[in-house]
């Protein structure tokens, strides 16, 4: 362990009796490389052990050529040292250093002098004789080299050993520079101080305790890196349930939680019987109207229901009974059988009704609760708060005790559950229901009044044709899942709910519904 950190270690204890140090200095004391010693440091201060402060200044490098004379010798040395005693010709000096001496061409009359290319070994040649006469090391006697004196030092490379010493900007850096064999870069270094967790000594920080570390008390003497409790996690690629969805079950489990059943509610075409008719809505009612309703073409009538069910509704809509006298009008049978889409969910719990009237003939009276959540259509105008399809949510209840106060009981039960409190009932009109009430409350985000939904109890007219025993109450509400849903998630758009204008990254992002009862 200790051989792994034995640079950090030395870094840090060449800090420990000093106020600040920087890298420059700690390269040179533990001679390192400036480069490598940067790693170094960075690992350092990111466990906090040092800080560092970044600095930069001009400094004298040795250029390439530099540094290989500080490696070997000086060009002009190397010359002086190949002149012998007694001296030497040119030319023979010239193949010491592998230089051809070209033959003397003749030239011919008007023939132009080809231009031989320059022998980069006799150019260096030339440069380095001409430094050698220069710096005193050799002179030309009668035609011959001679050295000027024995055992003359290389004064270059001399210089050179000495580089460290040389201040930028003396006489001896501006020759250096001239002579290209130093020049002048920018160099980036740091001033380094002791961290909030300096220590002389590098203790490794482990990401994780071990089982090894545990069994062996290793970890008693270990130091553990600060778990990061804010940085962001993984985004987990999953299926996400839409907005509609997740109120969707956060109802049904209110629902289930006071006891009611779900109806099956797989069928969006029915047949007008189902969701008008049978409900005691008068043919000629304006919602059967072509603008509200969606009207199938193929097929554009539903098969026949049980021919005596049919005989009581269209008598209860012609003639009345239960004591009402009915509409008086003639009943359209064919009128009944269009084929639509549902208009509103009550279409299923009336076709249920009918179902338990049955049940009651084999096994008598039981009392029943049951809700429904699912998708109705209408007609509509689509704007910001309409689609022309929608959800509903429907709770009835079947029970001979039954009453219009139970209903309101049941209504601010579930709206509790919501955290929807204050409640307001407002009398209106529906043709199933009588008493009807319009269900508002008082919305805690929205901080205002708001309709929340509808319910009444199911009249004789509707219930008697359907095998309902007179005895028997039904009581009902309903209410959208657009509206919560769009106020629990901030949506301002109902169209952005559905469709195309769906955003995957926002189903995502959206949280659990959970609804805070009071
Ligand atoms: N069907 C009604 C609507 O679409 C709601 C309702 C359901 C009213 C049950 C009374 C009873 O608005």
């Amino acid at each position: 362990m200790d051989q792994k950190y034995d640079h950090t270690n030395q870094i840090l204890s060449l800090l420990e009796n000093k106020e600040s140090i920087n890298s420059l200095q700690i390269a040179q004391e533990t001679n390192t490389n400036h480069q490598e010693l940067v790693g170094y440091l960075l690992q350092l201060e990111a466990s906090n052990y040092i800080t560092t402060e970044g600095l930069k200044k001009d400094q004298l490098v040795l250029t390439e050529e530099g540094n290989t004379i500080l490696n070997s010798q000086s060009g002009e040395y190397e010359i002086y040292q190949k002149v012998p005693e007694g001296g030497i010709s040119m030319a023979d000096l010239q193949k010491q250093f592998g230089i051809e001496q070209a033959p003397k061409q003749k030239q011919e009359q008007g023939e132009k002098k080809e231009k031989q290319p320059e022998d980069p070994k006799k150019k260096l040649f030339d440069l380095g004789f001409g430094n050698a006469k220069k710096m005193g090391y050799i002179k030309m006697e009668k035609g011959m080299i001679n050295k000027v004196a024995n055992d003359l030092p290389d004064k270059i490379k001399q210089e050179l050993q000495q580089f460290n010493e040389i201040k930028l900007g003396s006489p001896q850096a501006k020759l250096l520079i001239e002579r290209k064999l130093a020049s002048i870069s920018t160099i980036k270094y740091f001033e380094v101080k002791k961290g909030v967790k300096y220590s002389p000594k590098f203790r490794e920080q482990f990401a994780a305790l071990t089982t090894e570390q545990l069994l062996n008390g290793e970890w008693k003497d270990c130091d553990y890196k600060s778990i990061n409790l804010n940085a962001e996690g993984e985004k987990i690629s999953m299926g996400n349930l839409h907005p509609l969805l997740k109120v969707r079950k956060q109802f049904s489990q209110i629902l289930i939680g006071l006891g009611f059943e779900e109806m099956a509610t797989n069928q969006f075409v029915e047949s007008s019987f189902w969701n008008f008719d049978a409900l005691f809505q008068p043919q000629k009612h304006p919602a059967r109207d072509a603008h509200d309703t969606f009207f199938c073409n193929d097929p554009e009538l539903s098969e026949e229901v049980d021919t005596q069910l049919r005989d009581k509704v269209k008598s209860m809509h012609q003639t009345g009974g239960v004591g009402s006298i009915g509409y008086q009008y003639e009943w359209s049978h064919e009128e009944a059988r269009k084929n639509i889409l549902r208009t509103h969910t009550t279409a299923v719990s009336s076709k249920m009704l009918y179902r338990i009237a049955q049940q009651y003939k084999e096994k008598g009276y039981f009392p029943k609760k049951y809700f429904s959540i699912d998708k109705v259509f209408r007609n509509e105008t689509l704007d910001a708060t309409h689609l022309a399809e929608f959800h509903q949510i429907e709770g009835v209840v079947i029970d001979k005790n039954a009453s219009l106060g139970q209903l309101m009981g049941i209504i601010r039960e579930f709206f509790r559950q919501i955290g929807i409190n204050k409640l307001w009932f407002k009398p209106t009109y529906n043709p199933y229901t009588e008493p009807s009430m319009e269900i508002y409350g008082y919305h805690p985000i929205l901080k205002k009044k708001v309709e929340i939904g509808n319910s009444g109890v199911f009249r004789p007219e509707m219930l008697a044709p359907l095998g309902i025993p007179e005895d028997v109450n039904v009581i009902a509400w309903g209410l959208g899942l657009e509206r919560p849903t769009m106020i629990y998630y901030d949506i301002r758009d109902i169209r952005t709910m559905v469709g195309p204008e769906v955003k995957v990254e926002t189903v995502r992002s959206n949280a659990f519904c959970v609804f805070e009862s009071k």
